[in-house]
């Protein structure tokens, strides 16, 4: 059985996605922010895999965190699915960051680096990153005002660009972008008009399907139909020069 981990599994479409893999009977590793947050998992963990614990804000964290993983043995697909929304501010992170590119984008890039690598990557994105303006002069917003909507956009443009750089420069590993929709979770609210169940549906499908559909690798995906991101995700100049940036900022290069 193929074991997955899932970051940001307390809640939301990562705990959806969780109950669904497990109920299915597949290994899957759990994780929450803190040990606290963990109780919400109190149902889950008892048949999981694992539990692990860290705080995506802190690169120190997200390091420890890989180590926890890496403990538990190589995954065979990693969903990578925390994510913060609209930060009311930079909210600089211990390590200097803005709190949305440390969680949304730095800590997916710092766990694709430091996890043994899996077979099939998963990042979670959203439809709203047609809205970034694709410019790469300021990631860490160190010189604009801060524009929350803006920054998620922007984190979510990235996290699409890095699945596909992934998927050009790693061949033997499936990598892929998901839009669930704008659906009823802490982060969607209550009215959010998207099907929860179709929310996560695709990225467990992406993790374990042996359909010819779901074994490709460099799409973006919304309700386990393909769609055109934006194209600079797919510009490998823009790849290049943001995967130059990551390495840069968590001192890690990846390639
Ligand atoms: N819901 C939507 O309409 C929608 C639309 C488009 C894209 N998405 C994307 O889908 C993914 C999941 O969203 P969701 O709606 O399920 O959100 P959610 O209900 O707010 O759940 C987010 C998960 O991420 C975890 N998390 C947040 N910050 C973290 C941190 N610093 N360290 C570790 N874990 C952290 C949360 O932990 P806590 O429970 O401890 O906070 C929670 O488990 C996100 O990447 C989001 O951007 C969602």
């Amino acid at each position: 059985m193929p074991r997955i981990f899932i970051t940001g599994s307390t809640d939301g479409l990562g705990r959806a996605a969780a109950g669904a893999l497990m109920g299915e009977g597949h290994d899957v590793v759990l994780h929450a922010r803190t040990r606290e947050r963990a109780a919400a998992l109190s149902d889950l963990a008892r048949d999981a895999a694992g539990v692990v614990i860290g705080d995506l804000a802190s690169a120190a964290q997200t390091r420890e965190l890989a180590r926890q993983v890496n403990q538990i043995g190589r995954m065979d697909a990693v969903i990578h699915n925390a994510g913060v929304y609209l930060e009311p501010s930079r909210a600089t992170t211990a390590d200097g960051h803005a709190k949305t590119l440390a969680v949304n984008t730095l800590a997916p890039y710092l766990l694709t680096a430091l996890i043994f690598r899996p077979d099939r990557l998963i990042y979670l994105s959203s439809g709203l990153h047609h809205a970034a303006a694709g410019s790469l002069r300021d990631i860490d917003w160190t010189r604009r005002s801060w524009n929350a909507a803006q920054a998620y956009s922007e984190s979510k443009l990235q996290v699409i660009a890095l699945a596909l750089t992934l998927a050009r420069v790693w061949p033997d590993v499936l990598s892929n972008a998901v839009d669930p929709g704008w659906v009823p979770t802490k982060m969607g609210g209550p009215h959010a008009t998207g099907d929860l169940e179709k929310g996560y549906l695709t990225q467990t499908w992406l993790a374990v399907s042996n359909d010819a559909a779901a074994t490709v690798s460099g799409g973006y995906w919304y309700h386990r139909q393909r769609q055109a991101p934006a194209p600079q995700a797919r510009d490998p100049a823009f790849q290049d020069q943001l995967m130059g940036q990551l390495a840069a900022l968590t001192g890690v290069a990846l390639f």
